[in-house]
C-alpha cells in the first residue's frame, strides 16, 4: 500500500501483531470526566471517565437516549464536551487546533447505521471520493480502493450503484470507505441496526478482521446476541452514566 500522507499522523499507527485484539496497555482513547449538556438542560453524558486501549474492540450498549451517538460525536471532535477532557492517541481534543481536525478525522474511520453512502456514485466511487478530498493522487486511488473493496468482499461489485447492492453490501461499501487508510481507530454507530442476522454477522466479521490488524474498534449497537455471542469489552450506558465496564461482558448485566 502507497503511503501518500506527508503530515504527520494525528493518531500514531495501529501496533500490529497478536496483542492486537486483546488491547496493548497503550491508551487510544482516554474519557477524563465528561459531562456532556445539551442545550436547554438535556444531560446526555455525566462524569463519564473510561480507557479504552489501542487494538482493543469495544461495544457500548445501552437503551436509547443513553448517550452512545453523542459519546462517538465528541470524538470525532463533532461536539465539545461541556466539562471534562477526551484524549485520543495522546492529543487533547480541547486543545486541537481547528486545522487539524481534519488530520484528525481521517485517522478515524467511521459507519454509520444508515450507510451514508452517495446515491450517484458507484461503489469504487463511494471510496474514491474520501481519497480525492484527502489529495491522493490518482495512482495511488486505483491501487489501495479495488483493494479494500476486495477485502471487504466487492472486489466483483465496485462498479454497482449503492441501490444495485444488498444492504449489507452497502455497509461493506462503508466499512472500505472507513477503512482505506488503515486508521488507527474505526468507531461504528449501530453498523448492523438496518440489517438482518445473517449478514450483521458477516459484517460483524469483517470488523473483527479489522480490528486483528490492530485496529481499535468502539462499536455502539443495540445488538444484543452480537453482543453476548461475541464476549467482548462492554461499556454500559444508562441516563449517561457509565453503569458496567466488562472485559468479557454481555448484553445485560
Ligand atoms: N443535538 C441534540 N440536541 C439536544 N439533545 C440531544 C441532541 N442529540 C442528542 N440529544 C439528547 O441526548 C441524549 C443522548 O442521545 P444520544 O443520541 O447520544 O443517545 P443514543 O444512546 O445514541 O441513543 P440511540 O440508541 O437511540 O441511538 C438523549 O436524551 C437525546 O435526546
Ligand atoms: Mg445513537
Amino acid at each position: 500500500m502507497t503511503d501518500t500522507s506527508v503530515e504527520t499522523p494525528v493518531l500514531t499507527a495501529p501496533e500490529h501483531g497478536e496483542n492486537g485484539a486483546r488491547g496493548t496497555g497503550t491508551p487510544m482513547i482516554v474519557f477524563e470526566a465528561v459531562t456532556k449538556i445539551y442545550d436547554p438542560n438535556i444531560v446526555a453524558l455525566r462524569d463519564v471517565s473510561l480507557t479504552i486501549d489501542k487494538g482493543e474492540f469495544v461495544f457500548l450498549v445501552g437503551p436509547s437516549g443513553s448517550g452512545k451517538s453523542t459519546m462517538m460525536r465528541l470524538l470525532l471532535k463533532e461536539l465539545e464536551p461541556t466539562s471534562g477532557r477526551i484524549i485520543i492517541g495522546g492529543r487533547e481534543l480541547n486543545r486541537l487546533k481547528r486545522s487539524k481536525v481534519p488530520m484528525l478525522r481521517r485517522n478515524m474511520g467511521c459507519v454509520f447505521q444508515d450507510f451514508k453512502l452517495l446515491s450517484n456514485r458507484t461503489a469504487f466511487e463511494n471510496v474514491a471520493y474520501a481519497l480525492k478530498v484527502q489529495g491522493d493522487s490518482r495512482s495511488a486511488i486505483r491501487t489501495k480502493v479495488p483493494e479494500v473493496l476486495g477485502l471487504v468482499g466487492l472486489g466483483s461489485k465496485m462498479s454497482q450503484m449503492p441501490d444495485e447492492l444488498s444492504g449489507g453490501e452497502q455497509q461493506r461499501v462503508s466499512i472500505a470507505r472507513a477503512f482505506v487508510n488503515h486508521p488507527p481507530l474505526l468507531i461504528c454507530d449501530e453498523p448492523t441496526g438496518n440489517l438482518d442476522p445473517d449478514t450483521s454477522v458477516g459484517i460483524m466479521q469483517l470488523l473483527y478482521r479489522i480490528n486483528r490488524t490492530g485496529t481499535t474498534v468502539v462499536m455502539a449497537t443495540h445488538d444484543r446476541e452480537m453482543v453476548d455471542k461475541m464476549r467482548r469489552r462492554v461499556i454500559a450506558l444508562d441516563d449517561g452514566v457509565v453503569m458496567r465496564d466488562e472485559r468479557r461482558g454481555s448484553y445485560v448485566a
